[in-house]
């Protein structure tokens, strides 16, 4: 029997991406897929790609409900409870039991939900007898700090709504580096989302496997810590193999947006590491005030600059960019809505990436070997900064001021000291290891190896084995 697993991704880029890595790979391993996703992320995949840029074994479904792309952070608070409830359990039952009538010879054998997937899906998989692995798209460490919350609340270091009991730096897990306050990765959404990942974690402890796009190498002391409670398997980074051999490569990972491909070759024309890249991933907004210092500052660095500008970086409308900018900038500036991103990073010309430290961007800049200006803006980002900046020493953070913005001389401090300076050699220095650390944990007997093939062999036993 061919072995079939259902994928439910979490309906936003930033958690489609690394199950589709995770798709291809189980794919090359003989695996048949069914990958579930909502109408409207499943239609914005159709229009954005080729056809041929999916796997012939890996069957794009939907579910007949209509909700939101969860591409914006609004999108996101708003839809989390649609999600929920379009695509819970009775839905995915029906899904499973049209998979199965459909494909007699192919029966699904096991399902892989995001962790933000799984609610109510452990009885599910029991009565359809086929295990349940839960993927986490992000960290370890975020992960760590949902389920340990009643420690963190025991040891009086956050409240029991998940309030911070102190504005400084705190070491909230003996296996973690100390954060600020602010770093917790739910007080951007409030109590809502405290309770959220509190049930998330809880969710799902009892799931044997649980996968990470992450990997031992980044994170030891707190998967260590962990693994001694639930079933921590890190496999990550997951990257498409082309860009781990060579930089060039016609593949691009099913994207929600167009990606506009003609940087590359204005990539090409610029000279080695020598171009600032900036985006602020899927769901990143800024206010008009935030786009202007940034321009203002991206215009006296005199570098050459790609900047992804998304048609909704700003609320309510296009990004409004200062008068005379784009004619300033135009021999050296080039601006995009949404780019290749694993392409950039993985270009010869690149010197760094300002990034809002989403993790897949983290991942991926760090197998490429990408020094990072550190601009986060919520969620897991906040904590995926202090590892960078202070456990990983791969960038630099770029601070807000009082009223929240980064200003242009902030932002050209940072790109002086990343680029000219000798703390920015060490942090460069750092980056190209752990690019060698980070694609050896995916070879042949690395620690991502041996556990993506733990779990391979689990999934691939039958069930009355
Ligand atoms: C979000 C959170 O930021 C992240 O921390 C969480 O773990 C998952 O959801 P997002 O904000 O979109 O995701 O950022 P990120 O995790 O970096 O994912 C963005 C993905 O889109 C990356 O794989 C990146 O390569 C891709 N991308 C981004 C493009 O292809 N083109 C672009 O122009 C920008």
């Amino acid at each position: 029997m061919v072995p079939h697993a259902l994928l439910i991704p979490f309906p936003a880029q930033g958690h489609i991406n690394p199950m589709m890595q995770l798709a291809w790979k189980l794919v090359s391993h003989g695996f048949l897929l069914t990958f579930l996703n909502s109408d409207s992320s499943h239609n914005s995949i159709l229009k954005a790609n080729a056809p041929n840029s999916l796997h012939d074994n890996i069957q794009m479904i939907s579910v007949p409900f209509e909700f939101p792309v969860m591409d914006t952070l609004e999108g996101i608070g708003n839809g989390m409870d649609a999600v929920e409830k379009c695509m819970g359990p009775s839905v995915i039952d029906r899904v499973i039991q049209e998979i199965n009538a459909r494909e007699e010879e192919n029966k699904l054998t096991c399902i892989i939900a995001d962790a933000w997937m799984s609610f109510g899906l452990h009885p599910l998989a029991t009565l359809h007898k086929v295990p349940l692995a839960v993927f986490h798209t992000a960290p370890v460490s975020i992960f760590a700090i949902h389920y340990f919350i009643t420690n963190m609340v025991s040891l009086g270091v956050v409240s029991s709504d998940g309030i911070p009991k102190q504005d400084q730096k705190t070491k909230y897990l003996p296996s973690m580096p100390p954060l600020r306050s602010g770093d917790l990765p739910w007080l951007w959404g409030g109590e809502y989302f405290f309770r959220k990942g509190t049930r998330m974690a809880q969710e799902i402890k009892h799931i044997k496997w649980i996968l990470f796009n992450s990997f031992l190498e980044i994170e030891a002391p707190v998967v260590e810590t962990l693994s001694k409670e639930v079933g921590v398997y890190p496999i990550g980074p997951l990257i498409p193999p082309e860009f781990l051999h060579s930089t060039a490569s016609t593949k691009v990972l099913p994207s929600l947006r167009k990606h506009e491909t003609e940087c590359l070759q204005w990539l090409d024309k610029q000279c080695t590491h020598s171009v600032i890249y900036i985006s602020f991933g899927s769901t990143g907004i800024m206010s008009e005030k935030q786009v202007e210092e940034l321009a203002l500052g991206l215009d006296a660095t005199q570098r050459p600059f790609l900047w992804v500008v998304r048609s909704d970086l700003m609320k309510g409308s296009e990004a409004i960019l200062p008068a005379g900018f784009l004619e300033r900038v135009r021999d050296r500036g080039c601006i995009v809505s949404w780019a290749p991103q694993l392409e950039v990073l993985s270009h010869p010309s690149l010197a760094c990436f300002v990034t809002h430290c989403g993790w897949n961007s983290v991942q991926e800049s760090i197998t490429m070997g990408v020094p990072m200006l550190c601009w986060p803006y919520f969620a897991d980002q906040f904590i995926n900064r202090t590892y960078v900046v202070d456990v990983w020493k791969l960038g630099l953070p770029l601070d807000a001021n009082s009223q929240g913005i980064r200003e242009k001389e902030e932002f050209l401090k940072g790109v002086e000291i990343l680029l000219e300076s000798e703390q920015g050699l060490e942090i460069r220095e750092e980056a190209r290891k752990l690019k060698g650390i980070a694609r050896d944990t995916i070879k042949d007997g690395g620690s991502s190896w041996n556990n993506f093939n733990l779990f391979l062999t689990a999934m691939k036993r039958q069930p009355n084995e």
